[in-house]
């Protein structure tokens, strides 16, 4: 499968613009992780998306699943709340939270993490 960051035509539903990783993190997830990453005052118990050390520790697949499954009774499922290239961004995008390269395995080009 082919998915990449920028993919708006694949995607049947939603309009046809670039999907943006900080537009839906914002939307579903800072109220508990925070907007950087660090847990919201009133969420300790959830996870720091800012921590390299975390981060790094999990596939991009099983970052998917747990915004696709949840993780009860912290976190809510979000299931089909997202198309797979949405879920591709915001992967991406909590990966950047921390600067995590993840288990990706590409070793040439892309662009340094920030
Ligand atoms: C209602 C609060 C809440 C929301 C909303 C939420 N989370 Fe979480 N999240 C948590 C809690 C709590 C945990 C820790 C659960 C645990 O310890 O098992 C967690 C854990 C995680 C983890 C770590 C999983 C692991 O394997 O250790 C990731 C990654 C994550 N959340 C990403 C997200 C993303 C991305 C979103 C937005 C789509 C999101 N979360 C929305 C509460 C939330």
């Amino acid at each position: 499968m082919l998915v990449l960051g920028t993919v708006a035509c694949s995607d049947s539903v939603g309009p046809e613009r670039p999907i943006d990783g900080q537009q839906l993190y914002e939307n579903y997830c800072a109220r508990c992780h925070g907007p950087d990453g660090r847990p919201a005052a009133d969420q300790p118990q959830a996870r720091d998306l800012s921590n390299r050390r975390i981060i790094d520790t999990l596939s991009d697949e099983s970052i998917s699943m747990t915004i696709r499954m949840g993780r009860p009774p912290g976190m809510p499922a979000f299931r089909d709340e997202f198309t797979e290239a949405s879920l591709m961004v915001l992967v991406a995008y909590v990966r950047g939270l921390s600067g995590s390269q993840g288990s990706r395995s590409k070793s040439t080009g892309g662009t340094p993490p920030p």
